[in-house]
């Protein structure tokens, strides 16, 4: 792995001055990734599967390409199988919407761990109030570890989905997927979904290997700009659910008598695509496949082992779920408002998400209104983690 300072110099945005640790919000994009942008809008802008010009077959042949290249990324068995989504949310919206909402019925049971990111509860909320089916909480385990237990006794015959993340957004928790489809498989015949929004750019993901029914991630946590994002689910299950938003490029022939639809990937496409956001995310993949990702991710743990042990030392600091070998920290000080310590952080250049991180239940469960949570990236430097950490003690301080 080159040094940071080789590292640092392809992001604009890491300029020094502010200290981000806000990546699992989302990532500062390297220079290739907007100039891939910017050089798709300057000379080859058109649109895809449509039109018989040079340039939309340029840009076609293109935007599939950076399908494949997702496909390869994440060893799907076919790029058909990877469908262009807004992001992580979208994509589990269209798995509620199509595939849950035609299968669920009354008393159905669908298994969310408690840890989840609203955007891995509220789909589910919404196709069970819409079908009569039950979203079931797995309660978080001591320590912020998946349940093992907790899950297999609520795996039943009822059960019909698991929606569950690969890595938790607040405390980093990476949850056992593997363990988790057999479980399910042992007991239920129910389809799993992982979110890979906060896993896939730490974890080497092999889709076959973790044997899901579906996954789901966005590239705007993975370097890319956001607005692109991707639905992988096996090929059975795509071609057996229905479309979900109707409109161009989704149809094979439109008659007023009925619509029949496009094969996959561009039955669940409809309309014009993000092509430049695709471009991009396939340039990101790119980028970062240079890096060995045990390199990388031996120097974020070393980033997040720093921050510990830094704001261990403070008194009135409490770290939440801390979870070794995560890119992130999550921490509260006591009689302090999680809001006003960001502020005070912010006030001295350093960028930390405050707040509940769109994780209520997960707050609930940890007794908090919120937390401050520092995440970090390939950008970051041991500098940035002491600067942060001097920054915390300042602020606690003061308060
Ligand atoms: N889900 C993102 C986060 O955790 C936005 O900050």
């Amino acid at each position: 792995m080159p040094d940071m300072q080789t590292i640092r110099a392809q992001f604009p945005a890491i300029d020094g001055e502010t200290v981000y640790l806000d990546s699992a919000a989302t990532t500062q994009k390297p220079q290739v990734v907007i100039d891939c942008i910017t050089d798709y809008y300057r000379n080859q802008n058109a649109n895809v599967h449509r039109g018989s010009h040079s340039l939309t077959a340029m840009a076609t042949t293109r935007f599939e390409n950076a399908r494949e290249a997702v496909a390869r990324f994440i060893n799907a068995d076919s790029a058909k199988e990877i469908i262009w989504t807004r992001g992580a949310t979208e994509a589990l919206n269209l798995i509620a919407q199509t595939y849950a909402r035609s299968t669920l019925k009354p008393g159905d049971e669908i298994l969310v761990s408690e840890m989840e990111h609203h955007a891995n509860i509220v789909p589910w909320q919404i196709v069970a109030e819409q079908t009569g089916a039950k979203v079931v909480k797995v309660p978080i385990g001591e320590q912020c570890q998946f349940d093992k237990n907790a899950f297999n006794s609520l795996v039943n015959s009822n059960t019909k989905i698991v929606a569950v993340a690969q890595v938790t957004n607040v405390t980093g928790t990476t949850l056992p997927i593997k363990d988790i489809v057999a479980m399910t498989r042992a007991n239920s015949q129910a389809i799993v979904i992982v979110d890979g929004a906060q896993g896939i750019v730490h974890q080497p993901t092999d889709v076959q290997d973790l044997d899901a029914d579906f996954y789901v991630f966005s590239g705007h946590k993975l370097y890319a700009p956001a607005g692109i994002g991707v639905l992988y689910g096996k090929l059975a299950i795509l071609e057996a659910m229905p479309p979900w938003h109707g409109g161009g490029k989704m149809v094979e022939k439109v008659s007023f008598e009925g619509t029949t639809f496009s094969q996959l990937p561009g039955k669940f496409e409809a309309g014009t695509p993000n092509v430049a956001g695709a471009l991009a995310l396939a340039c990101s993949i790119e980028w970062l496949g240079q890096y060995p990702n045990n390199e990388l991710e031996q120097h974020i743990h070393q980033l997040q082992q720093l921050a510990f042990d830094g704001l261990s030392q403070l008194d009135d600091i409490e770290i939440i779920g801390f979870q070794p070998g995560a890119s992130v920290i999550t921490f509260v000080m006591e009689g302090v408002h999680h809001q006003d310590l960001a502020t005070l952080l912010d006030q001295q250049n350093i960028a930390v998400r405050a707040g509940h991180h769109c994780a209520h239940p997960l707050m609930d469960a940890l007794g908090v209104k919120g937390t401050v949570r520092a995440s970090f990236a390939i950008y970051n430097s041991l500098e940035d983690v002491e600067r942060f950490v001097a920054a915390v003690k300042k602020a606690v301080d003061m308060l």
